[in-house]
């Protein structure tokens, strides 16, 4: 049998064609714009996401035997808010997870609702990218948009709607909504009060790995597959690319480093931060995570390479990069603003520390170690709370980079194991759908039997010590830079 991983990304979405061994049979990619419409705001069209999962869909499957398909599932961006209106059609370009806009409706949430009423609905804070600051934006800023609103709906779960025609979403991506009662696996009624929203406006809930319905009749014939396809609910994007990292069960660690930069720590046990620093979401094998977001990582990189030294050549630029732990030059990655663990949307990316001879590389340098830096930040918060990890997953775009791969494991001190298939939440989602179509009795027994580590990054004791100075300097210049931020925005 085969199944669908579809990994609806921020600048493209991502298909992968698994088979019942779990072999990769075919990976196909299709971009899609993003706009800005404002500093700090970032939004997609739905409309644009669907297309080209078609088109995906298609080309994916372009030497296969269509009939074999029997399952398809997501991972997804999270937070982004799709509304549709009472004939299903889309109100206005979605809002993206690192959309900063809704700094006043989060001020809301957090001081006048107040962050403990918050973490006892939600288990967590408000963020600018969660959901429900977004839906209290449109309530407040676009009321006749407000009042068109039939259903609330998740990027991927926008994709699942179409293909199935049911309105679902699953438990890990809901959990990034702030309408979700995570511990216990449903929508808060306290939370929907507070945003003005009926239940009713809010899709079926499911698990991760649970078919929600077949395909349409008219799309399986568009894409030449059996009726009988099912769509598994798949999960958000940290947490499909956890399961394609095999990060499941207790206390496992997955990093990304795509757009955004995350650590991901499952769990068996509900926990929350104490400090509402790290995200505690349920996770899509049925138990739940913690987890830290960034939310500028290997876009760092990208934008120092395509935009402002103009090279596509990353591998040229990092070859030139050989004094590890001694660079006195650092970057602040916080070009979309800060999520974890400094929760500022003011905050902005910031080099300091050159002189008359530092070079490119130096800086370059900088930027990859900002970005590790920073997931330290997180991380430091998950030690404090009594969380013991020693070693790590690594996928995402920056994780095609032993170099990058090198600091991340004596920046955090980790051992980082490297898996056969970095593909993260497509493989996940593929995973998801095998699961739902009882090819694997758990999600647990398909990442066993599908997971390969293929080599361990160890952390050096030396670069390790040298790299804890670095970070005590790092630590020190965003509380410096902070009133700063307030000022220049
Ligand atoms: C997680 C988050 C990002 C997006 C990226 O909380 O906002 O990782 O899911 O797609």
């Amino acid at each position: 049998m085969l199944y669908i991983g579809i990994d609806l990304g921020t600048s493209a979405v991502k298909l992968l064609l698994m088979d019942s061994q779990g072999k990769i049979r075919n990976i196909v990619s299709r971009e899609y714009p993003i706009y800005f419409p404002n500093p700090g705001w970032s939004e997609q069209k739905p409309e644009d996401w669907y297309e080209q999962t078609m088109i995906g869909i298609d080309e994916l499957l372009k030497d296969a035997d269509r009939s074999q398909v029997a399952g398809i599932s997501f991972g997804g961006q999270m937070h982004g808010l799709v509304i549709l209106d009472k004939d299903d059609n889309v109100i206005r370009p979605a809002l993206l997870w690192n959309d900063g806009r809704t700094y006043e409706e989060c001020d809301y949430l957090n001081n006048v609702i107040g962050k403990e009423k918050l973490s006892r609905y939600t288990a967590n804070i408000s963020f600018t990218g969660f959901t429900a600051p977004k839906i209290l934006w449109v309530k407040n800023k676009e009321p006749e948009n407000f009042a068109r609103i039939a259903k609330i709906m998740l990027p991927k779960d926008y994709i699942a709607y179409k293909l199935t025609g049911v309105h679902c979403t699953d438990v890990s991506d809901a959990s990034g909504m702030l309408i979700f009662d995570v511990k216990n696996r449903r929508w808060s009624k306290e939370m929907c009060e507070i945003c003005g929203i009926r239940e009713d406006q809010l899709a079926t809930c499911f698990e991760s790995y649970e078919s929600v319905g077949c395909v349409l009749p008219e799309i399986a014939d568009k894409l030449g597959i059996p009726h009988t396809v099912k769509v598994a609910a798949g999960a958000g994007d940290n947490a499909a690319a956890a399961v394609g990292t095999g990060t499941v069960g207790d206390g496992m660690c997955n990093i990304s480093l795509g757009t955004s930069g995350t650590i991901f720590i499952s769990s068996r046990n509900f926990g929350v931060d104490k400090y509402n620093a790290l995200h505690s979401f349920a996770h899509a094998d049925g138990s739940y995570h913690l987890m830290g977001c960034m939310l500028s990582a290997a876009s760092c990189n990208k934008w120092w390479m395509d935009d402002i030294i103009g090279t596509r050549d990353y591998g040229a630029e990092q070859k030139a990069i050989e004094k590890l732990g001694e660079n006195h030059v650092y970057f602040l990655p916080y070009l979309m603003g800060e999520r974890s663990p400094h929760n500022n949307p003011n905050a902005r990316g910031t080099f300091i520390g050159m002189t008359m001879d530092t070079t490119r590389a130096d800086m370059t340098q900088a930027v990859l170690e900002g970005v590790a830096f920073a997931l330290r930040d997180s991380f430091e918060v998950a030690k404090s709370l009594g969380i013991k990890i020693e070693r790590t997953k690594i996928c995402g775009g920056g994780a095609k980079s032993p170099l990058w791969k090198k600091m991340i494991a004596n920046i955090l001190n980790l051992k980082v194991d490297v898996i056969e298939v970095e593909e993260g939440p497509s493989l996940g989602g593929a995973m998801l759908a095998a699961v739902a179509c009882g090819e694997f009795e758990s999600v647990e027994e398909a990442a066993a039997r599908i997971v390969k580590v293929v080599d361990t990054v160890e952390p050096d004791p030396e670069l390790v010590a040298k790299y804890d100075g670095r970070y005590a300097q790092f630590k020190e210049i965003y509380p410096a830079c902070k009133p700063l931020f307030e000022i220049i925005k």
